[in-house]
């Protein structure tokens, strides 16, 4: 199971560039925690490039993401990579009982926020800092597609504080800014 193989299985279900952007900076947050935290980098990397997978396919909560599991079972993806990818989603209510499922649902939301902030700055992420982040999330209306309380609760589970989880993932998506369609 490599970061290779789930991209290909990304790639192959989902066309838009959004939604791959979405999965690479997920990646680049997981990415940089399992290393912070002594995990199993590769396997960090693999349920973020998979999490969203079936999202172009099954864009609705009555099939998002627990239509897709089937289809990573029968790719061959093995159940603790499957069971983190389900536990993402709020309403499903799975138990995250593991770092990496922490993890996932922690760097979802604010990755989102994180690129939205980085969109609207000259410099892209480069001079971000986590207090106009916390300014931007307080603006009901700028990115209102991301859950703050979501983005609130995963730095909470994750026993970070705000500003540090912040940071932390402004840092990680820094060096591939340009594949997200950042500046700077
Ligand atoms: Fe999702
Ligand atoms: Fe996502």
């Amino acid at each position: 199971m490599t970061r290779e193989r789930a991209w290909e299985t990304l790639t192959r279900y989902t066309q838009s560039e959004a939604l791959r952007r979405h999965a690479l900076a997920v990646e680049a947050c997981m990415g940089a925690y399992a290393r912070r935290f002594g995990e199993e980098e590769e396997l960090y990397r693999v349920v973020a490039l998979l999490h969203d997978f079936d999202y172009e396919r099954h864009p609705t909560l009555d099939k998002h993401p627990q239509d897709g599991a089937p289809i990573l079972r029968e790719e061959g993806y093995p159940e603790n990579v499957i069971e983190a990818v389900l536990s993402h989603a709020e309403h499903l209510q799975l138990p995250r009982d593991t770092l990496l499922k922490k993890t996932l649902f922690a760097c979802d939301e604010l990755s989102g926020f994180v690129h939205a902030c980085g969109l609207v700055r000259p410099d892209g992420l480069a001079t971000l800092e986590p207090r106009s982040v916390r300014k931007k999330l307080k603006q009901p209306s700028f990115a209102a597609g991301v859950h703050r309380d979501e983005v609130y609760r995963g730095a909470e589970e994750l026993g970070l504080e705000l500003d540090e989880h912040i940071e932390n993932v402004v840092e990680a998506m820094r060096p591939i800014a340009p594949e997200l369609g950042l500046r700077g």
